[in-house]
C-alpha cells in the first residue's frame, strides 16, 4: 500500500508568480518517502541519494497536491522509494507533475547501516520497477565512486 500525503497549495508555498516552490515540493517528497522507508524497514532511516527528480508540469496556488510513495527496491541495508506527485483536479482527474527516486539507508542508534527486510515483489509492474531500480542503482554507485574522489584543494578534516 502506498504512503500518501495530500496538501492544498497555500500562499506560503508559492513564489511571486503563484507557482509552487520546487524546494517546498522536495521537502514534501523527502518526508513522504522517509515515512514509506520507515514503514518498510521498521527502523530509523537516513537519506543517501536523490535522483531523477523531474518537474513535469507546474503546480499553482490552491491546487490539491497528492504525493504517493512506494518502495521499489531493497538491498541489504538500503532501499529505493519512488514518489509520484499529482495535481488532483476538482473533477477527480489526477495529473502527474513530478516523479522522484530516493535512496534511504536504515540506521541503528549509532547511525550505522543495519539490515532490512526484503521487498516482496508480486506483480509484473513491481518486477519491472525492480529491474529499472537495479539499473538506477548501478548508475548511482558509479556516481558515488566518482563523487568520493577529492575535489582540488580538498583535504581530510
Ligand atoms: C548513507 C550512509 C549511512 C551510508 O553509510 P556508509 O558507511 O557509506 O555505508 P555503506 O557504504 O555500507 O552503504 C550502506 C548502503 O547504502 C548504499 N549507499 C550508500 N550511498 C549510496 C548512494 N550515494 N547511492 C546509492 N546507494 C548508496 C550502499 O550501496 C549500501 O547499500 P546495501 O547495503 O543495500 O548494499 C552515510 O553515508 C551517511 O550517514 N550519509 C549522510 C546521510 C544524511 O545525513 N542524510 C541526510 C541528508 S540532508
Amino acid at each position: 500500500m502506498p504512503t500518501q500525503h495530500v496538501q492544498i497549495v497555500m500562499s506560503s508555498h508559492v513564489n511571486g508568480a503563484g507557482r509552487l516552490f520546487g524546494g517546498q515540493l522536495m521537502e514534501w517528497i523527502d518526508v513522504v518517502a522517509a515515512v514509506a522507508a520507515r514503514r518498510h524497514t521498521r527502523s530509523d532511516v537516513t537519506l543517501a541519494a536523490v535522483d531523477a527528480l523531474e518537474f513535469i508540469a507546474p503546480v499553482h496556488m490552491n491546487d490539491t497536491v497528492l504525493l504517493s510513495a512506494d518502495v521499489t527496491w531493497t538491498g541489504r541495508t538500503s532501499l529505493e522509494v519512488c514518489v509520484e506527485t499529482f495535481v488532483e483536479h476538482l473533477t477527480g482527474r489526477r495529473q502527474l507533475v513530478n516523479r522522484a527516486y530516493l535512496v534511504f539507508v536504515a540506521v541503528d542508534d549509532a547511525g550505522k547501516p543495519r539490515q532490512i527486510p526484503p521487498l516482496t515483489v508480486t506483480t509484473a509492474a513491481q518486477r519491472q520497477e525492480w529491474q529499472q531500480a537495479e539499473v538506477r542503482r548501478a548508475h548511482r554507485l558509479g556516481q558515488r565512486q566518482f563523487g568520493q574522489s577529492k575535489a582540488p584543494g580538498e583535504t581530510d578534516a
